[in-house]
């Protein structure tokens, strides 16, 4: 007889290891007895897409790292180097760089799937605000990366970012310098945000992802029709709606993954610049403190909060404010929208373009963001930055549909303030913006007119549908 009894079913080498590290119960618990709603739809791809393109990054990250120098003498050149005489390093790096857009493009379908179907909602906040921990690592890693080849735009753009600190009243210089480590951005400078970027940030971005699932599994995922599948269970515990997650959605994520993939080396082969969208080309020229280029413009996927930066002209400070203000406001999602439906599916027509309208605003943010300032985009940007936060207070107005009378009142206040706001920026003797002003205020007051006094007025708009027991597909 063995000095042990036996502790598990596994035998073998499997066996050896789980009666030593819970290998088969992490298994059972995460995959093959993990109960994943069976109507997921597309959207529920880039969960898994994020997660890939993680490794694709920590991956051709390390091969990058092998062969570049953080120097600020030999940064530039070192990129050069990989692009010219690395075997290979001109792939690699196409995927970091491709990689980093591909990046947020699945985060931002990740997160609007979230909107729509309500997933912050339902003991899933904390799931949430993990995201958007992850969010803002995913914002703080890619600003670093973009800092490391040291062209123009990695210098003017870390220049502008850096300076943001430096608005903060009274503590703001020594702050600024305090991270930069001199007095202008220097080698100091390119040494430490290469640390975070290739060490510190990374692991940050495992650790989180490792949380998020964890905390997704702990309360179980949401689906399109925002139905709890835990609430119907049969006599063995398992959700009647619920099928394990291997090996039917490992499956059923190959061919989402395949498809990402010929996307994304079409990109990598064919437009690995993106007409200058992923790889800017005022950075194919090495940094130049002594020469500001025309247009400064921000990464594609942070132009939106580039925006709101550029509309908030009151202070330096307030601009600041905004653009960290419009990613605080993502975090507080879970306690303004307090409709107990979930799913936009069951929502009014108000919720839904609601959350059409937000969508395409932040789209219009982040086309302003690359375009030069002219009066009137710039009068458009500040109406797109009110109607981003009037979101959040429509969103709230509209967690409970049954006390209409309300929406009525909500629009009346904000209309009038923004009107107020109107009379406070309009200066006579600046004709043109003046102009402007006047007659881009449609923007926004429409915007409150589609989703508070249309639902008010027609109260079509305002009916919910009967949210089904089981799911519906
Ligand atoms: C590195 C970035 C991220 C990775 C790798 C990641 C990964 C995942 C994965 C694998 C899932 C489960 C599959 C799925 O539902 O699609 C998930 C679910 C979820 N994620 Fe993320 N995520 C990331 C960022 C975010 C962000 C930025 C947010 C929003 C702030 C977010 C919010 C959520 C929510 C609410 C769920 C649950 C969705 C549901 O059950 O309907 N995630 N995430």
């Amino acid at each position: 007889m063995a000095a042990y009894p036996r502790t598990t079913e596994a035998t073998g080498v499997l066996g050896w290891i789980d009666e030593r590290f819970p290998i088969l119960e992490t298994w059972k618990a995460h995959m093959s007895e993990y109960y994943a709603p069976k109507n997921f739809n597309v959207w529920y791809y880039f969960g898994v897409l994020a997660m890939l393109v993680l490794v694709i990054q920590i991956v051709s990250g390390i091969f990058l790292t092998m062969h570049y120098k953080p120097d600020s003498e030999l940064a530039f050149a070192s990129v050069e180097y990989i692009m010219r005489d690395v075997p290979g390093g001109w792939f690699i790096r196409y995927m970091h760089s491709t990689g980093a857009s591909a990046f947020f493009i699945v985060v931002y379908f990740h997160m609007f799937r979230g909107l729509m179907y309500g997933s912050y909602k339902g003991k899933r906040e904390l799931v949430w605000l993990i995201g958007m921990a992850l969010y803002l690592a995913l914002m703080a890693e890619a600003f670093m990366g973009y800092m490391l080849p040291w062209g123009q735009m990695s210098f003017w753009g870390a220049q502008v970012i850096i300076n943001l600190f430096q608005t903060i009243p009274v503590v703001g210089d020594s702050l600024s310098v305090w991270i930069r480590g001199d007095f202008v951005i220097s080698d100091p400078t390119l040494n430490r945000l290469f640390a975070f970027h290739v060490a510190a940030v990374p692991l940050i971005l495992v650790a989180l992802v490792f949380v998020h699932i964890v905390a997704l599994h702990t309360v179980g995922s949401n689906n399109p029709d925002g139905i709890e599948i835990k609430a119907l269970k049969d006599d063995k515990g398992v959700p009647l709606d619920g099928i394990p997650f291997h090996p039917y959605y490992t499956v059923h994520d190959i061919p989402a993954i395949v498809v990402f993939l010929m996307a994304f080396f079409a990109i990598i082969f064919f437009m690995p610049e993106m007409g200058g969208y992923f790889l800017e080309h005022a950075n194919f020229e090495p940094a130049n403190p002594l020469k500001t280029p025309v247009h400064i413009a921000p990464v594609w996927y942070f132009t939106p909060f580039y925006t709101i930066l550029r509309a908030v002209t009151l202070s330096p400070f307030m601009g600041t404010l905004a653009m960290f203000g419009a990613i605080i406001m993502l975090f507080l999602l879970p306690w303004l929208d307090r409709n107990p439906i979930k799913s936009w599916r069951y929502r009014n027509t108000a919720h839904m373009l609601n959350l059409a309208i937000f969508a395409a605003v932040f789209m219009i943010l982040g086309y302003l963001g690359v375009k030069p300032v002219t009066p009137e985009l710039k009068e458009l940007g500040v109406r797109m930055t009110e109607i981003y936060f009037l979101f959040f207070i429509v969103i709230f107005a509209h967690s409970n549909s049954e006390k209409v009378g309300r929406y009525l009142v909500w629009f009346l206040v904000l209309a009038a303030a923004i009107v107020a706001i109107d009379f406070y920026r309009a200066n006579p003797e600046d004709a043109e913006s003046y102009g402007q002003i006047w007659w881009q205020m449609i923007w926004p007051i429409a915007y409150l007119a589609m989703t508070l006094l249309l639902p008010f007025l027609m109260r079509g708009c305002n009916a919910e549908k009967a949210v089904p027991e089981r799911v519906t597909s």
